[in-house]
């Protein structure tokens, strides 16, 4: 017996982590550029993260949520007010997939329609519907295809709205930054008419804020910088720096019922604790502040390497596109220069997630082994 081998891993065997470095088992020190996959937002092991966990398990770690959980209703009062929404509600789950599935099946059941718009190169995760939005035909299983699901690209405006015309369309999902997909985003034009449109004819517009939200992007949320309002934001990643958590933000058109959405572990006492904790080193190291500002000096910095065609993304998710393919660069990084960076669907790009209390010094030397590779 072993494991099902769906992983092609990397050589390499983490024993312990803090900050934006992660140490092997040979106590090999890697500077860490890819945050486990954009999840890391405080850092590794943050001393106030270990000791509200820490404490919290000392409690109690897990009840049904049939009882008062007062770490739940305390995110429920802090993330809407910190996150710009004071007055959506929140659903917490366990996964950004399953953030997705809630926000899908939510929007159904509020107009009973069933079709979804989605967009090109898009990735919103691999449950049932959430892997039916997203735009890669080999993680979708026959079982999944038969959900009512139209891609366009993104842009694409007068395809949305010719579709919404049909009158059958639930939702409309959409990464404010594309992720998995490489960086590209929509124009605030589009997302202003996508906006628009779907008020207009009751179309639920979701946005999925999994990897470009909490603060990645240098602000609470990426669809921030368009200047819309979506009706459902689906969040995880970031949100527990790596304790599994994720969660819907919704707006008060939605009406709750009892049954209507349920999970037996989401939400539970210590994936609160994780994310109380995540928002309170957000405000007390004025987190967002340093994204910004390693954002710029990040941008400024690599923008002279003559070997980089264009620097995609904001604040601290970014791709480093190439007029080649990365795969050996990025193999020589981890191995050779001990840096953790990460891939897209676009073979030329090499992508940047930090944790997003990652420093100058940190960035002055993935510059310089970067620059090493080319000598
Ligand atoms: C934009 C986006 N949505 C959804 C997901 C799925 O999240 P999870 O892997 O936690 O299910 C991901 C994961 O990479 C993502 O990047």
């Amino acid at each position: 017996m072993s494991l099902f081998n769906v992983y092609p891993l990397y050589n390499i065997t983490p024993e312990k982590a803090f900050g934006s470095t992660v140490w092997d088992d040979k106590g090999d020190a890697y500077l860490d550029f890819y945050g486990g996959h954009g999840v890391i937002s405080i850092g590794h092991s943050h001393p106030t993260y270990v000791k509200q966990l820490t404490e919290q398990i000392q409690k109690i770690g897990f009840y049904s949520n049939f009882i008062i959980n007062p770490l739940q209703e305390k995110l429920g009062n802090i993330l809407p007010e910190v996150s710009g929404y004071p007055d959506y509600t929140l659903f917490l789950c366990n996964s950004g997939a399953e953030a997705n599935e809630n926000a899908l099946k939510l929007a159904s059941f509020h107009n009973r329609k069933s079709k979804v718009i989605a967009f090109k190169n898009s990735f919103h995760g691999r449950t049932s519907a959430a892997v039916a939005v997203t735009d890669n035909p080999k993680i979708v299983a026959p079982l999944n295809a038969q959900q009512e699901v139209v891609f366009f690209p993104l842009n694409d405006i007068e395809s949305v709205k010719k579709e919404i015309a049909k009158g059958d369309v639930s939702s409309v999902i959409i990464e404010a930054i594309q992720g998995v997909g490489g960086l590209d985003e929509g124009t605030t034009a589009f997302f202003q008419e996508l906006e628009k449109v779907c008020k207009e004819n009751e179309v639920v517009l979701i946005s999925d804020e999994i990897q470009c939200g909490y603060g990645r992007s240098g602000k609470f949320f990426a669809h921030r910088y368009h200047g819309i309002k979506p009706d459902i934001i689906s969040l995880a990643k970031g949100m527990g720096n790596g304790f599994p958590i994720g969660g819907i933000l919704i707006s008060p058109d939605f009406k709750p019922s009892y049954g209507l959405l349920g999970t037996t572990f989401g939400g539970n006492h210590l994936a609160c604790a994780a994310a109380l904790s995540v928002l309170e080193v957000f405000e007390n190291e004025k987190v967002l502040d340093n994204v910004n500002k390693q954002s710029a000096y990040f941008i400024e910095k690599f923008s002279a390497l003559p070997q980089i065609k264009k620097i995609r993304g904001r604040g601290l998710m970014l791709g480093l596109e190439f007029d080649f393919e990365v795969a050996e660069l990025r193999k020589k990084l981890i191995y050779e220069k001990k840096i953790f960076t990460g891939n897209a669907n676009n073979k030329n790009l090499l992508r940047v997630l930090p944790p997003l209390t990652i420093t100058e010094k940190e960035i002055d030397i993935l510059f310089e082994k970067l620059t090493s590779c080319f000598e």
